[in-house]
């Protein structure tokens, strides 16, 4: 479990100062992982360095497992700075050591047996999926394989909480499917609290149990992935559904966009909608997925039906219709109000 409480960080001193955390509070039970997402220059990255105390916060707690690490003494927080284990975008891999000796250096600092030492390598490789890869070198290792090996490494000395800063960044969109799902079995395997940086919206939805959003130092939002993608008023939640492009309807039908308004959308909904107009509603598009075995999404749908019968044939299935013409013109609303910040979101 870590909490942190108030944490403000201001580098630089009277009229050059500059607030880049603002009174953060943000909390991240064992065996959760929390997205951290936010456009470039948001904080995420001093937030890292705050959060594995490489940076100290200038006022507020970082508390790990009960203990406030922020105000500890340099010699204790050497050995409090375990409990905390981090993955960077390049695993920042010495080029010169095998990816075992990589492993192995945390253990080697404290001074860790060699025989243990080689022993507790080999139980990591495994973890990560690399025990063939023990004695190959970086440059002979793909990026997933460089960042399993930056994962194996952080979890060297037993964290209890795993940090991310843009661990996925970068990647093609199979190994990052790969990292994440590895970080999710590491979240159930070990029970780690995960604090998951990333720019990348798209990642957010496959790796996280709950997202918060930072922005100009605040978070501005924060939730479970659930309640943030049916929840309407949510920027950071339709930030999350991934773009429709939608095909065009038949010609006499109209366009309706319809979102999951409730936790208990049945998954044949379009079939139970289509029975109850009596003609069938045809899937233009639609992105659905389904969190902790909640289906959350959107989906673009034709249909014929006079517009008050097809409006309450959806709400019955907890769904939330709109015209297509409505829909676009609100969407043009919400874009002059929140334009920025979704924006940034999606392509920071
Ligand atoms: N050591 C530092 N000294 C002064 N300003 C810094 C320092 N590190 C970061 N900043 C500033 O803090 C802000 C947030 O940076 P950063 O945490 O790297 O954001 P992100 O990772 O979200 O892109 C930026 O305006 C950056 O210039
Ligand atoms: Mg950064």
């Amino acid at each position: 479990m870590i909490s942190l409480k108030n944490l403000t960080k201001v580098y630089g001193h009277g009229e050059q100062s500059l607030t880049v955390l603002d009174n953060l509070d943000v909390d991240v039970a064992n065996g959760e992982i929390l997205a951290i997402v936010g456009p470039s220059g948001a904080g995420k990255s001093t937030l890292a360095q705050c959060i594995n105390l490489l940076e100290r916060p200038t006022s507020g707690q970082v508390i790990v497992n009960g203990e406030d690490l922020a105000q500890l003494p340099e010699r204790k927080l050497r050995v409090a700075r375990r409990r905390i284990g981090t993955v960077f975008q390049s695993a920042s891999l010495l080029s010169r050591r095998t990816a075992a000796e990589n492993i192995a250096l945390p253990l080697q600092y404290l001074g860790v047996t060699p025989a243990e030492t080689k022993a507790r390598v080999g139980e990591l490789l495994e973890r990560v999926g690399l025990s063939h890869r023990a004695n190959h070198y970086p440059f002979e290792l793909s990026g997933g394989q460089l960042q399993r090996v930056g994962i194996a490494r952080a979890l060297a000395l037993r964290p209890a909480v795993l940090l991310s800063d843009e661990a996925t960044s970068g990647l093609d969109p199979e190994t990052t499917r790969s990292v994440v799902s590895l970080l999710r079995q590491l979240r159930d395997d070990l029970d780690l609290a995960v604090v998951f940086i990333t720019h990348e919206m798209d990642t957010v939805l496959h790796v996280a149990d709950s997202a918060a959003r930072l922005e100009n130092g605040r978070i501005t939002e924060q939730g479970s992935l659930v309640d943030l993608l049916t929840d309407h008023d949510s920027a950071l939640g339709r930030a999350l559904q991934p773009h429709l492009s939608p095909a065009e309807p038949e010609a006499g039908s109209s366009l309706w966009h319809v979102t999951y308004d409730s936790r208990k959308v049945p998954s044949d909904w379009l079939q139970l909608v289509s029975a109850e107009l009596g003609e069938p509603v045809a899937l233009l598009a639609a992105t659905i997925q389904s969190i902790d075995g909640t289906s959350t999404g959107n989906a673009t749908v034709g249909l014929r039906a006079p517009a008050h019968l097809a409006t309450a044939a959806f709400a019955r299935h907890g769904l939330r219709a709109i015209p297509g013409e409505l829909a676009i013109a609100n969407a043009a609303l919400d874009h002059s109000s929140d334009t920025r910040a979704t924006e940034d979101l999606q392509w920071a």
